[in-house]
């Protein structure tokens, strides 16, 4: 039976979507937005402008589209900025990341030569490969997340907003394990004051994002929001957090392909992708420190999909490799190669070969911009914490402690849908359908 709404707050006025790194990704993506909102674009790949949700039973034809299911703030009440250690703004960035065409670019140059970016914070030991002039100077840790806090309240006051996202879109930073200074908020803040060297540049926007009262959302593989010290805030401040990688390109593949084969029970001896790429990205990613980051991220998904434990005969030796090279020549249009050794009846062997010739800012602005207009409404819903329920967006998911993560594409649909359909107050969806067959199949008792 359905059950009682879950109370939202509207989405009344401007919403601010903050950008630690105006890089490929964001410049695609505020330059996607206002594309569409003058009306000459599509936000195709983007589940709150296109997508539906089914509500009921089939023969009740009820496909809402999300957005008229829920709540959620409109493309015009966004208001965007960010941060970055070089000084162009966003239609500079545009133009050097050479992803949309010049001539597009140049007919937003109004609006996207306003977005500025405020100064960084950043440490060359995070990120080896890049060095910019537009970064912020402070004795302590400490002292440069105050200034980030003084940056949001500030934009907040200027573009008189009602409330923010912050979506970390900054480069990879270095491979990094949690350390002591990351299990406690206490400890956390005592090693900002002490310039502890464990603490990164996107811990400290974490940090500051929860402190001025936005959620906080990771899109890229390093260590950040994903600490029990930013857990511990977000559950003290009363607000979401969640990551982590932007799940594009050839990860996304994988989590379309793998669950097809293991549904159908065939067998994986192997898989081995490799990927050209050529943006600023794929520069910070030929470090070797960044690259651990982004492996680390990109091999746990077939391990959760296949469950070898579970299946040893079909998955328990797969032999997985990922490898990325930096090639200038491909720009942002990255092409990626898998070859899957797969088996079927008997133990016989096949192969399927993908070659993916993608745009990695076209297939990751519109997440960014589902993420902005999600993390929003679990704000207003007041729903704290590790937003699971996202994980659709990942190439990593966040869950809480002891739950492991769900990387299958369809399962993080309907967990996505599902709560869509909670928090408008409608019946949860189970596939089950003997209702249809009622004549023909035995009732359960
Ligand atoms: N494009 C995709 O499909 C995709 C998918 C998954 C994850 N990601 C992640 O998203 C992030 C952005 O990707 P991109 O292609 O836009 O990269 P990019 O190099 O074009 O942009 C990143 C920007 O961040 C800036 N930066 C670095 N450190 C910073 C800091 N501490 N503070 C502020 N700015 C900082 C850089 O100067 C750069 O302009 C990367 O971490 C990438 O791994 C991208």
């Amino acid at each position: 039976m359905p059950h009682k709404p879950v109370e939202i707050a509207a989405p009344a006025g401007k919403l601010g979507v903050l950008l630690p790194g105006l890089g490929a990704v964001s410049s695609t993506f505020i330059a996607g937005c206002l594309a569409v909102l003058r009306g000459d674009s599509r936000p195709i790949g983007s589940l709150t402008q296109m997508g539906t949700v089914r509500l009921g039973k089939r023969t009740e034809h009820r496909m809402p589209l999300v957005k008229d299911l829920v709540p959620l703030a409109g493309l015009p009440d966004l208001v965007f900025g960010g941060w970055d250690i070089y000084e162009d703004n966003v239609y500079q960035a545009a133009l050097k990341a050479g992803v949309l065409e010049r001539t597009l670019v140049d007919s937003l140059k109004k609006d996207l030569s306003a977005i500025r970016p405020m100064k960084a914070v950043f440490d060359k030991k995070y990120v080896k490969k890049i060095d910019g002039p537009n970064v912020k100077k402070g004795r302590t840790k400490m002292h440069l997340a105050e200034g980030l806090v003084e940056d949001i309240i500030e934009f907040k006051r200027k573009h008189r907003l009602d409330r923010l996202v912050t979506i970390w879109c900054a480069s990879t930073e270095a491979f990094q394990r949690r350390a002591k200074v990351h299990e406690s908020i206490a400890a956390f803040e005592r090693g900002l004051k002490d310039n502890d060297p464990n603490i990164s540049p996107s811990q400290i926007y974490a940090y500051a994002a929860l402190m001025a009262g936005s959620p906080y959302v990771n899109g890229s593989p390093n260590l950040s929001c994903d600490i029990p010290a930013i857990l511990e805030l977000s559950r003290a401040k009363h607000l979401p957090i969640g990551g982590k990688d932007f799940k594009t390109g050839q990860t996304l593949m994988k989590t379309i392909i793998a669950p097809g084969l293991k549904a159908r029970m065939l067998g994986l001896h192997g898989w081995f992708s490799t990927n050209i790429l050529g943006n600023r990205d794929g520069e910070v990613l030929d470090d070797p420190a960044s690259f651990k980051t982004k492996e680390e991220s990109k091999l746990s998904v077939l391990d959760t999909i296949l469950q070898s434990d579970l299946y040893p005969e079909l998955y328990g030796k797969i032999n997985h490799k990922v490898r990325i090279e930096y090639y200038p020549p491909r720009g942002d249009n990255k092409e990626g190669w898998d070859n899957i050794d797969i088996f079927g009846w008997l133990g016989y062997p096949m192969q399927i070969k993908i070659n993916f010739l993608c745009r990695d800012s076209i297939l990751a602005a519109p997440i960014v911009l589902d993420l902005a207009l999600f993390f929003d409404l679990a704000h207003r819903a007041r729903m704290a914490g590790i937003q699971e329920w996202l994980s659709f967006y990942f190439k990593s998911p966040m869950t809480n402690p002891g739950i492991y993560p769900e990387h299958d594409l369809f399962i993080q649909q309907t967990k996505l849908k599902n709560t869509l359909r909670y928090l408008a107050g409608e019946e949860l969806i189970t596939h089950l359908g003997w209702e249809y067959y009622q004549d023909d199949y035995v009732s359960p008792a």
